[in-house]
């Protein structure tokens, strides 16, 4: 499996570009418009020509002028008509009247953080290989024993787990938090034959009593008074038992509503490789510390914030918040201190039982002790655009570019998407696949310096681009030790 990720220049979170990709263009949207405008059109030919070459024209003239503004103003009417209804409830119009041309171009105008890949490695799957497999797995999940599975995972992640599984083909699949099993169900269709480990402290089978729930044939559970958690496992009996000898043939899959560098750290600790995080939080949202909480930092583009009540942040998220139930505004985003990382300042962990204060310097340590373990940092985009979901939870400026883009109706009927119900699409939470790399360092050697980079940024921020480099300068004079380190961070920083 480690073969199976290429190093490529090119982000994942460009817009996609399904042109050539073998399904059909559909411009079905465009096409009225079309036929309004040659009306119009040869209305105007006929009359021209109706009047060349002869002296009728003055006859002509007034009648066709009334004509032509009485079509014009019938068209106005019709399409502002559609705009007023579509801007109320179609998210497309929402963003325009946002005054985003391109949404998904930047991820709208807030930008997003997200954890960098060492050396700019990437999945190896393309838009064209996740297109593919929709079309795959449409007619799979429509055959799923569990209709309503509210709690649990809806279709994007459901085709997000199903298709990185089925790509790596692994050996093993650990799953970390089942509930009814659909999750469970996901994996087995992607992968008939291989075992499955299933930790969850209540056992499936206790939900089959008030209605669907899915039991495996070919599953350890360790569940109910046999429930062990993630991190407390022997994991090397486990994969004795299994015979597994190379730990990058085993997928692992948290949808635990823990801690996520909680669970990185155990993971890395038992060997495994490929992991894939259900619930991947937006800063200032969920009951658990995320990866793209972590990664949220200054230095990143869209990342740290501003708490000012006055700022362009303010006034955006204000906005967004009125048209996306799961947006933030400053007021949330933000705690006591200006405390913005996290959830106000707090890495939250089970469920959010446990929440805890952590300073900023922490969470930049955080960040750094993540992205020096990640190989790659990928986030699966929402299937389908919202104007065609009709999904109103996330953002889409906050999401990366969805495999079917808003204005392509006909594909996503063509997927058989069209025919899934409305409310399936309404759980996505960037789900992330981060793979860790072979080559981790240890950690403990550079915290120190980091802290003095931690407190450099948050300087940073505050001063203009001379008073920086003075600083810097000043750092390095004053901290012989540090010189090399800071000279490094500092370049990844742009400075
Ligand atoms: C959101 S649900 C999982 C949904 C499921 N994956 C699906 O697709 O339907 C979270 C599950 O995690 C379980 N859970 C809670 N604490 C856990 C822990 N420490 N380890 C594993 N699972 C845990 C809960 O009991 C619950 O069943």
């Amino acid at each position: 499996m480690t073969g199976k990720v290429l190093e490529r220049v090119h982000s994942v979170r460009r817009p996609a570009q399904f042109s050539g990709d073998g399904v059909e263009d559909d411009n079905d949207d465009e096409s009225k418009t079309r036929k309004h405008i040659s009306l119009v059109m040869r209305a105007t030919n006929y009359l021209t020509r109706l009047t060349t070459g002869c002296n009728l024209w003055p006859y002509f003239l007034v009648p066709s002028f009334l004509l032509l503004v009485l079509f014009s103003s019938l068209l106005i009417a019709s399409r502002s008509s559609v705009c007023v209804v579509s801007s109320a409830y179609d998210p497309v119009s929402r963003m325009r009247f946002f005054g985003y041309q391109d949404p998904d171009s930047d991820f709208g105008s807030l930008g997003v953080p997200w954890c960098r890949s060492k050396h700019g490695k990437t999945v190896e799957w393309t838009s064209k290989d996740l297109l593919k497999g929709l079309e795959e797995f449409v007619p799979i999940y429509e055959t799923r024993p569990i209709k309503n599975n509210m709690y649990g995972m809806g279709f994007d992640h459901s085709f997000g787990l199903w298709f990185i599984t089925r790509w790596l083909k692994p050996d093993l699949m650990i799953e970390s938090g089942a509930f009814k099993g659909h999750s469970t169900w996901v994996l087995r269709q992607a992968m008939p034959d291989k075992p499955i480990v299933s930790l969850s402290p209540r056992h499936p089978e206790k939900y089959l009593k008030k209605g669907p729930a899915y039991v495996d044939g070919n599953c350890t559970y360790l569940a109910g008074k046999e429930f062990v958690d993630f991190g407390s496992l022997k994991w090397g009996s486990v994969m004795k038992k299994h015979g597994i000898t190379d730990l990058s043939r085993v997928l692992v899959f948290f949808d635990d509503h823990q801690n996520e560098l909680k669970r990185l750290k155990q993971a890395l600790k038992a060997g495994f490789r490929h992991l894939v995080f259900e619930d991947n939080y937006d800063t200032g949202t969920g009951d658990h510390y995320s990866f793209r909480q972590i990664c949220d930092q200054f230095y990143i583009r869209g990342g740290g914030h501003s708490c000012f009540k006055d700022s362009d942040e303010a006034r955006i998220r204000s906005r967004r918040k009125k048209f996306w139930e799961k947006a933030v505004d400053i007021k949330e985003l933000c705690g006591p201190g200006e405390a913005w990382w996290g959830v106000r300042g707090h890495m939250r962990d089970d469920f959010n039982h446990s929440n805890k204060a952590i300073t900023y310097a922490e969470h930049f340590q955080n960040s750094r002790f993540v992205e020096s373990v990640l190989d790659v940092y990928w986030e699966l985009p929402p299937v389908a655009g919202p104007s065609l979901t009709h999904q109103n939870r996330y953002d889409p400026a906050r999401a990366p570019t969805p495999i079917v883009e808003d204005g392509r109706f006909g594909l996503f009927q063509r997927l058989g998407l069209a025919g899934l119900d409305n409310s399936v699409f309404n759980g996505y939470t960037q789900m992330v696949f981060p793979l860790k790399g072979s080559h981790s360092r240890i950690i403990s050697d550079i915290y120190d310096d980091q802290l003095v980079v931690a407190q450099f940024i948050v300087c940073c921020r505050k001063f203009s681009l001379v008073e920086n480099r003075l600083f810097l300068l000043y750092l390095l004079s004053s901290s012989g030790k540090q010189k090399t380190k800071l000279l490094m961070e500092s370049r990844d920083f742009g400075y």
